[in-house]
């Protein structure tokens, strides 16, 4: 296996964190439902996007930078909200927050992290918080005060998951369903079958409980007890009304995620969010759905630009992040590769991620003719090559 220093594409981080993962974390985080298939089409509809290429443009000055929610990002680019992303390195969330902070990026930390919001925090900027909604009001409240507490500037509301998606890959690789001692000898040989993982996070990486939820969890309960919690506490008869609520109990910018139509963008807008999230959840949820990025034009369409349309969904490299820009995206958030960057080499290895994503989004904006980050839209694109249908 290539060492961290010959790591060229999110491909490549892949296969390191597939080799030094246990096998139920891996197919955790590289798993979508069912038979897969939106998975597939995310990345796949990007790459059949046809970029202009343009030449002789004195393309001296570039700015990559843009304004979203009152900060400054170095790059249209945001790490997304992943679960037990602390399960993949040591204090994992703590990493990757460390190397987005020194890239200029913001990290999403997810409900249901292993490093609290506090912890994140404290050992490096606030990271924008992520919230699913919950039965109990009481406890989500409690989360939004905590969330305000450790000055998160952002909070993202993630609404497609009322329910969790049926992952075929969690049931074989004995992630999900087995209990008892059978679930503690699957766990065991699967974590001494990677000694590297043992000891960077087994051993050390220590505590692993959920650091926002083990109010609610219970204080002995394992990372991999969450998706039964999820099951049993994430509330499926939410509805518009209840961001009201929401908007009572947080004062900053509010960003609804799980967005794939314009009628459910338009009610998002309708109540005054500052942004949405087109996603599918990286095709873990409803297996059949399109793909993000070909719902994209649409919704941006659909809502005005007081509402940032960030979009994340099979987002591989610096030239999917322009072809997103292209058709009307604000930014993109990368799930999956910067999980495999934290598994495949902790907080060096999302630091050379985000390096190898901002060389290939200033190339990609040389070789299209893009001065600014801000400026990108349909003239980057070729009309007479794209895809027919998209979807
Ligand atoms: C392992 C894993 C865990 C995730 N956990 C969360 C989560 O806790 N909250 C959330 O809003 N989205 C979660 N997501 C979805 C991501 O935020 C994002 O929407 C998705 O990964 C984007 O697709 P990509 O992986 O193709 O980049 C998770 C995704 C993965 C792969």
């Amino acid at each position: 296996m290539a060492p961290l220093s010959r790591v060229a594409s999110v491909a490549d981080y892949r296969a390191l964190a597939r080799s030094r993962l246990p096998r139920m974390l891996f197919e955790y985080l590289d798993g979508g439902a069912y038979a897969e298939s939106t998975l597939a089409r995310n990345a796949r509809d990007l790459e059949r996007l046809a970029l202009r290429q343009r030449v002789m443009r004195d393309m001296s000055t570039l700015d990559t930078t843009i304004e979203l929610f009152g900060q400054r990002l170095s790059m249209p680019l945001a790490l997304a909200p992943v679960g037990i992303a602390g399960m993949f390195a040591r204090r994992g969330e703590v990493q990757a927050a460390r190397a987005a902070a020194a890239a200029g990026v913001p990290l999403c930390l997810s409900t249901v992290g292993i490093c609290s919001v506090e912890e994140v925090a404290r050992a490096t900027q606030p990271p924008w918080f992520q919230l699913y909604v919950l039965k109990d009001r009481g406890y989500m409240r409690e989360l939004l005060r905590r969330a305000r507490a450790a000055a998160c500037p952002v909070l993202v509301l993630t609404v497609d998951l009322p329910v969790p998606g049926a992952r075929y890959r969690d049931v074989r690789s004995g992630f999900t369903g087995l209990r008892g001692v059978r679930a503690g000898i699957n766990r065991a040989r699967d974590g001494l079958t990677h000694p590297r993982w043992l000891w960077d996070v087994w051993l050390r990486g220590r505590p692993h409980a959920l650091g926002c939820v083990t109010g609610a969890l219970g204080a002995g309960a394992l990372a991999g007890d969450f998706l039964g919690w999820i099951a049993g506490n994430f509330d499926r008869s939410v509805t518009w009304s209840d961001l009201d609520w929401v908007r009572s109990e947080w004062d900053r910018p509010l960003v609804i995620k799980g967005i794939m139509t314009p009628e459910d963008a338009r009610a998002a807008a309708g109540l005054g969010v500052q942004g949405i999230v087109v996603s599918n959840h990286g095709g873990r949820q409803l297996d059949g759905v399109r793909s993000t990025i070909s719902a994209l034009p649409e919704i941006a369409a659909s809502v005005g630009e007081a509402t940032a349309v960030l979009l994340d969904g099979g987002v591989r490299s610096g030239l999917d992040v322009l072809k997103a820009l292209a058709l009307g995206a604000r930014a993109c958030l990368f799930g999956r590769p910067w999980a495999y960057a934290l598994a495949a080499g902790g907080a060096p290895g999302v630091a050379r991620l985000l390096a190898t994503v901002r060389s290939e989004l200033e190339v990609a904006m040389i070789l299209t003719g893009c001065r600014s980050a801000r400026g990108a839209g349909a003239a980057l694109l070729d009309p007479a090559a794209q895809p027919e249908p998209l979807d």
